[in-house]
């Protein structure tokens, strides 16, 4: 088997696996940053409950460690922290009994009385993005400054500042002000490039080795797969060995012929 083969191979099969494993992380309310004392629920939302995914979190206190070991309460599906407080403030993440990772979300948590409402995950390349300057109580459309890397981009009478055709240049960290409130936490926007519009020059590229995770997966696949292969072989056999008598030469043959041919069938 060459190698442009054993390649399409893995991908199918990772294709295969990985489209019967996907998860999404979500967080309601629907924003990466908060104000202290709101409660939040966070969900892996999965197509295939039996993966056993668990969220997981990086804070300045705790590493990778997991919903309702002396953070949230799990409930469900969602883990659910009451009362949020600026040390939860840190990096959460779904993870599976084998490891593969849902896309990670940044979470702030402001003592203060402003946030800046950012989307959760990273804005597609080309999309338009919209950051809200927001106080604490009441929501109000206040006049906002809008920073980007430490210096002041725009100043937005109605408090919301849209960025339109998002490009890999618009990420940074950002921040907002509004006076007689105070500043909001700084938040990462990370943009994504559009895969299909990088490699306009090359249309063969070169064979690439193959990625470690779907050698993992290939070999998962082989350990779940082959015990039922050999049962199944084992079967047969004995089936067909089970008439003792009058064995001829084509009989066996014919056997051999079968055999061969269910290997075939199993061999993906
Ligand atoms: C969480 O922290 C651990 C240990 O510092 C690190 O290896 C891991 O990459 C972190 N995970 C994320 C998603 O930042
Ligand atoms: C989280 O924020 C840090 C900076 O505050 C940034 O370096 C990192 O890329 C962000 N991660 C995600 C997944 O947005
Ligand atoms: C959360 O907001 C993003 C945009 O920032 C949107 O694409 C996504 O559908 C929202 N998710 C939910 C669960 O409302
Ligand atoms: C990237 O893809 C989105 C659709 O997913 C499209 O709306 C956008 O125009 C594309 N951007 C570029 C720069 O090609």
């Amino acid at each position: 088997m060459d190698q442009t083969a054993l390649q399409w191979l893995l991908f199918v099969i990772s294709l295969l696996c990985c489209t019967t494993n996907q998860v999404r992380l979500t967080v309601s309310p629907n924003r990466s940053q908060l104000f202290e004392d709101e409660s939040v629920s966070l969900s892996c939302e999965e197509d295939d409950s039996s993966a056993g995914w668990t969220l997981r979190r990086n804070t300045t206190t705790d590493t990778r460690s997991q919903c309702g070991d002396g953070w949230g309460r799990t409930a469900g599906s969602s883990c659910n922290i009451n009362y949020i407080n600026p040390l939860d403030s840190g990096v959460y993440w779904c993870e599976s009994r084998e490891g593969s990772t849902s896309s990670i979300i940044n979470i702030t948590v402001s003592g203060g009385s402003v946030i800046l409402q950012s989307p959760v995950l990273p804005v597609m390349e080309g999309h338009d993005v919209t950051l809200h300057c927001q106080t604490k109580s009441p929501p109000s459309k206040l006049p906002a400054d809008f920073y980007k890397d430490g210096s002041l981009i725009r100043t937005e009478p109605t408090g919301h500042m849209t960025i339109h055709h998002v490009t890999k240049s618009d990420e940074g960290l950002y921040k907002c002000h509004i006076s007689s409130h105070g500043e909001s936490p700084p938040s990462w926007i990370s943009v994504t490039e559009n895969k299909t519009t990088a490699p306009p020059t090359s249309a063969t590229p070169p064979p690439t080795s193959i990625p470690p995770e779907l050698v993992f997966r290939l070999v998962l696949h082989l350990v779940v797969f082959c015990p039922y292969f050999i049962s199944t072989l084992l079967m047969v056999s004995l089936y067909r060995h089970r008439p003792t008598d009058n064995e001829s030469t084509s009989a066996s043959t014919q056997d051999f012929d079968d055999i061969v041919a269910v290997t075939t069938e199993y061999h993906f």
